[in-house]
C-alpha cells in the first residue's frame, strides 16, 4: 500500500478525550453545588439541573443564588476590598498563582467546559483555556506596574460580573482578571446553562491564595443578575450578553453612580474581496461563523463576498460546509459541537424558518440525540430582512454581494451593532483603507476571531461600550483618585425691581450649522447682571433645535477624518482669536457672575484651547504586543456625535473645556451653554466663525438644562452625551441612553475644578479604541 492509498482508505475514527477527572470532581461535590461566597460554599438551596447538551443528562444541579445570596456575597466582597487594595505587588503574586493554576488543570477545565457547554474539545483545550491563562498572566503584570504607571488611579470597589455560557471560563477570566489586578472585590455570576467551570475555578482559587470575599461566585438565572444589577452597594457593573438584557441594565442602573460596561450582540461582517486569497478566506470563513457553533458575539456572521467571485466562493463554501464534522464535542475529531441548550436550538431553528432567502444546510450527518444544529448558509436575501439584521447566535451564516470598496462599507455599516468586522483581500492599502472606515470596535484583516490579552476587545453603536484587555480594559476597573467637589446648583440672576435696559437690544440667537439661529419655540429668557442691567435674551432650545444641531454635526462628517495637525492649527487660532478680544469677554463674564474672575477665566480658556490644539496631533495609538506574527493596532478614532451639558459655573471656560477635547479627536460637538450664564458661549460664536472652524463642527445651544436633558440623552443619532451641568441629570441621561446605547459621561452630583482638568479622561471619553489585527508572513 502507497501512501496515497493510505490516505484514500483512511476513515473516520472518534478520538473521545477521556472525561473522568471532571466527572470524579462533579462527583466529589455529590453534583450539587451552592454559592461561593467569602471563601466558603453554601449549602446548595432552590436548584436546578445543569445538563450535558451533547446527550441531555444531568451534569450536576446548581443553586439559584436568592437577592439575601447576594447581599452575602456583596458583604463580603466589600469587606475584603480595602486589604485587598493596598499591595499591587501581593495581587500580582495571586494572578500568576492564578494563570499557573489554570495551566496545571487545563484539561480538567477544558474537558469540564466542553461537558456542560457542547463546545469541541479542540476549542476548549486549545483556545478557550490556553486564553484564560493568558489573562491571568497579563493582568498579573498589570497588578506590578500599576503603583508605577497608574499613580493617580485607584481600584472602583466592588464589581458585579454577569457573564454569559458561550465562553464560561474565558468571559470569567475576561472580567475577574482586571478587577481583581487593579484592587478591586468580585461578584460574579456565570450563565445559568454553563455555571460548572466557575465553579471549579472557586474551588481552585483558595489553591491560589485569593484571600476570603476577594472572589464571590453566586448562581442562577436573570433574576440573580438582576439581584446584582440593583444591588445598591455595589460600584460597577460589568455585563456581556444580549443586547436586550444590557439595554435593561443601562436604565436599571441609571443615577446611580455605578460605572457599567456592556459587550453586547453584534452582527458582524465578513467581507471577501475578488482579489482574497479565496481557500484562507474559506478556512477564515469557518472559523468566523462554526466556531462554537456560532454561538460568538463576535461571529462573522455576515458574509459580503464581491460580485464577480460570489457564484464560484459560495460552491466553494458549501463544498466545505459538508465536509464539517458535526457531532460528540469531547471528540478530538469533531469541528462543530452541541448548541448549548434545547431553548438555544429552538431559537435558532424559529429564527431560520422565518428566514425569506435561500437556505442551504450542509450535507452532513447530525447526531441522532443531542442539541445540534447544521452549518447553514442563506444567500438571496435583502439588506432589511429580518435575518440581515437580527443576530441569530447559532451556526448561520446570511451572504450577499457588493460591487465596489464602498458600496461593502455601506453595507458592512448598515446594522444597528458595531462589535466585529473582517476583510479578506491581498492588496494590503485596500484593507488599511477600509478598516478605519468600518464601525466597529475590532477589525481582522486576512484573519478572524484573534483575541489576546493585550488587544482590546469591545464594540460600539448597540454591540455596547468599554474595551476588555490591553491598557485600555484597566478603565473599567478604575478611578481617578479626587476629592471632586459636591455641586452646587447656580440660579440665575433674578429680574431687578428696578430694571436698568440698555439702549440697544441684544438678542442672543443659537448656533447651528455654523450660522445664528433662532430658538424653534420662539421663547428667550432675559440675562440680567448682578447689578440688574439687562444683557440680553438667550433662547430656550427644545427638541427641533436638537434635531437641526444634530442635521449639522451629521453635515459636518468629514470633520472626523481631517488630519491632527489641520485640527491643531484651527484650535491654535481659536486660542489667538479669543486673545484678541480677551478684555470683553472678561469683563461680560465679570457682568453676568457678579465676580472678578473673568480675565483669569479668559486666560485659562487660551490655555486650554492650546493644550487641546497640542493633544490634537498627539494622542498615539499602540502596536501591540500579541503573541502571534502580525501586529494589533489599537487606533484611537473618534468618537462620532458628542452633545454636552457645560458646566454652570465657568460660563466660557466650562463650555471650552468640553468643546475643545472633542474637536481635537476629531469629533463634532452640540454643547448647551451654561444655564445661569449663557451669553458668554453666545459672543462665542463669533469667535468660532473667524477662526476656519467648518460649520456643523460646534453647535451652542442655549435654554434649560432640565428641559434638554431627555432629548440629549434619547437622541437616537447621537452616540454620546456628557453632563457638567449644575443640575444633576445623570439619571435621566444615563436612563433614556438605554435606547440607543450611546456612552454617557455624567457627574452623578459632583463639581469639577475647571482651573486644573485632568486631561486623561477627556482624551479617553473622545475617543473609541478600535483594535485593528494584521497578521503578516507568507
Ligand atoms: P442573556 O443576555 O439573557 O444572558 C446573559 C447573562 O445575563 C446570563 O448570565 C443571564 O443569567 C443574565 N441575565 C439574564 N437576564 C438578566 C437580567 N435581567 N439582569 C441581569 N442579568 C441577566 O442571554 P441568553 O438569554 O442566555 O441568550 C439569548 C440571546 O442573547 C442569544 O440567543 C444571543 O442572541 C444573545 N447572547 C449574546 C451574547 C453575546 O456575547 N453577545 C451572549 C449570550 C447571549
Amino acid at each position: 500500500m502507497n501512501v496515497r492509498e493510505i490516505f484514500d482508505t483512511m476513515d473516520y475514527g472518534p478520538a473521545p478525550e477521556d472525561a473522568s477527572e471532571a466527572i470524579a470532581w462533579l462527583d466529589r461535590h455529590k453534583r450539587t453545588f451552592g454559592q461561593y461566597i467569602n471563601g466558603q460554599w453554601t449549602k446548595p438551596a432552590r436548584s436546578f439541573a445543569s445538563k450535558n447538551p451533547a446527550n441531555g443528562e444531568i451534569l450536576a444541579k446548581i443553586s439559584q443564588a436568592s437577592a439575601k445570596d447576594v447581599d452575602k456575597a456583596v458583604d463580603a466582597a466589600r469587606k475584603a476590598q480595602k486589604a485587598w487594595a493596598k499591595d499591587a505587588k501581593a495581587r500580582a503574586r495571586v494572578l500568576y498563582a492564578l494563570a499557573r493554576l489554570v495551566q496545571k488543570q487545563s484539561r480538567l477545565f477544558a474537558t469540564l467546559e466542553t461537558l456542560d457547554n457542547g463546545k469541541p474539545i479542540r476549542e476548549s483545550r486549545d483556545i478557550d483555556i490556553p486564553l484564560v491563562a493568558r489573562h491571568f498572566y497579563y493582568h498579573a503584570g498589570m497588578a506590578q506596574l500599576m503603583d508605577e504607571e497608574l499613580p493617580g488611579c485607584e481600584a472602583l470597589g466592588v464589581c458585579g460580573q454577569i457573564i454569559p455560557w458561550n465562553f464560561p471560563l474565558l468571559m470569567l477570566a475576561w472580567k475577574i482578571a482586571p478587577a481583581l489586578a487593579m484592587g478591586n472585590t468580585v461578584v460574579l455570576k456565570p450563565a445559568e446553562y454553563t455555571s460548572l467551570t466557575a465553579l471549579l475555578f472557586a474551588d481552585l482559587a483558595r489553591e491560589a491564595g485569593v484571600p476570603p470575599g476577594v472572589l464571590n461566585i453566586v448562581t442562577g438565572d436573570g433574576r440573580t443578575g438582576e439581584a446584582i444589577v440593583t444591588h445598591p452597594d455595589i460600584d460597577k457593573i460589568a455585563f456581556t450578553g444580549s443586547t436586550s438584557v444590557g439595554r435593561k441594565i443601562r436604565a436599571q442602573t441609571a443615577g446611580f453612580a455605578k460605572k457599567l460596561t456592556l459587550e453586547l450582540g453584534g452582527k458582524s461582517p465578513y467581507i471577501v474581496f475578488d482579489d482574497a486569497d479565496i481557500d484562507s478566506a474559506i478556512e477564515g470563513l469557518v472559523d468566523a461563523i462554526w466556531f462554537n457553533q456560532g454561538q460568538v458575539c463576535c461571529a462573522g456572521s455576515r458574509l459580503l463576498v464581491q460580485e464577480g467571485i460570489a457564484d464560484a466562493f459560495y460552491t466553494t463554501l458549501k463544498a466545505r460546509m459538508d465536509k464539517l464534522r458535526i457531532g460528540e464535542p469531547l471528540d478530538k475529531c469533531i469541528d462543530v459541537g452541541a448548541i448549548v441548550d434545547p431553548i438555544q436550538l429552538d431559537a435558532i431553528t424559529a429564527l431560520v424558518a422565518s428566514s425569506v432567502g435561500d437556505i442551504y444546510h450542509a450535507a452532513t450527518p447530525l447526531p441522532d440525540t443531542g442539541c445540534y444544529y447544521p452549518p447553514t448558509l442563506i444567500t438571496g436575501m435583502s439588506t432589511a430582512d429580518k435575518l440581515m439584521q437580527e443576530e441569530v447566535f447559532g451556526p448561520v451564516l446570511v451572504a450577499t454581494t457588493f460591487r465596489t470598496p464602498s458600496e461593502a462599507i455601506e453595507l458592512a455599516n448598515n446594522t444597528r451593532y458595531g462589535l466585529a468586522a473582517t476583510v479578506w483581500t491581498e492588496n494590503v492599502n485596500l484593507a488599511l483603507d477600509i478598516a478605519p472606515k468600518l464601525a466597529a470596535g475590532v477589525v481582522w484583516i486576512n484573519a478572524t476571531n484573534l483575541f489576546d490579552a493585550a488587544a482590546g476587545f469591545g464594540g460600539v453603536r448597540e454591540s455596547g461600550f468599554g474595551r476588555e484587555g490591553g491598557w485600555e480594559g484597566l478603565q473599567a476597573y478604575t478611578k481617578a483618585k479626587d476629592n471632586a467637589p459636591k455641586l452646587s446648583k447656580i440660579a440665575p440672576m433674578e429680574a431687578p425691581a428696578k430694571a436698568h435696559v440698555a439702549d440697544l437690544d441684544r438678542t442672543a440667537k443659537l448656533y447651528v450649522g455654523g450660522k445664528q439661529s433662532r430658538p424653534d419655540g420662539g421663547y428667550s429668557r432675559a440675562v440680567w447682571s448682578a447689578k440688574g442691567k439687562l444683557l440680553g435674551h438667550a433662547g430656550l432650545a427644545n427638541r427641533k433645535d436638537l434635531r437641526n444641531a444634530v442635521e449639522a454635526m451629521n453635515a459636518a462628517k468629514s470633520w472626523s477624518n481631517t488630519t491632527g495637525h489641520l485640527r491643531a492649527q484651527i484650535l491654535y487660532y481659536l486660542g489667538e482669536n479669543l486673545s484678541a478680544r480677551g478684555n470683553e469677554f472678561a469683563s461680560r463674564i465679570n457682568e453676568m457672575t457678579g465676580k472678578r474672575g473673568g480675565r483669569a477665566e479668559i486666560d485659562a480658556s487660551i490655555d486650554r484651547l492650546f493644550t487641546w490644539a497640542a493633544w490634537a496631533d498627539k494622542y498615539d495609538g499602540a502596536a501591540k504586543g500579541v503573541p502571534l506574527r502580525g501586529i494589533a493596532l489599537a487606533m484611537n478614532e473618534p468618537v462620532g456625535k458628542i452633545a454636552a451639558f457645560a458646566s454652570d459655573d465657568a460660563p466660557l471656560l466650562g463650555l471650552i473645556s468640553v468643546m475643545a477635547p472633542a474637536m481635537a479627536m476629531g469629533n463634532r460637538i452640540t454643547v448647551v451653554a451654561s444655564e445661569p450664564f449663557p451669553l458668554a458661549a453666545t459672543d462665542f460664536y463669533q469667535v468660532l466663525d473667524t477662526s476656519d472652524v467648518p460649520g456643523g463642527v460646534v453647535n451652542i445651544l442655549t435654554g434649560s438644562h432640565t428641559e434638554l436633558a431627555p432629548q440629549l440623552g434619547g437622541h437616537m443619532d447621537i452616540n454620546a452625551v456628557w453632563s457638567f451641568s449644575g443640575s444633576d441629570l445623570s439619571a435621566v441621561i444615563e436612563r433614556e441612553a438605554a435606547g440607543n446605547l450611546k456612552r454617557t459621561w455624567v457627574n452623578n452630583g459632583k463639581g469639577r475644578d475647571w482651573s486644573n482638568v485632568d486631561a486623561s479622561a477627556f482624551l479617553t471619553a473622545s475617543t473609541e479604541v478600535k483594535t485593528i489585527w494584521v497578521p503578516y508572513g507568507e
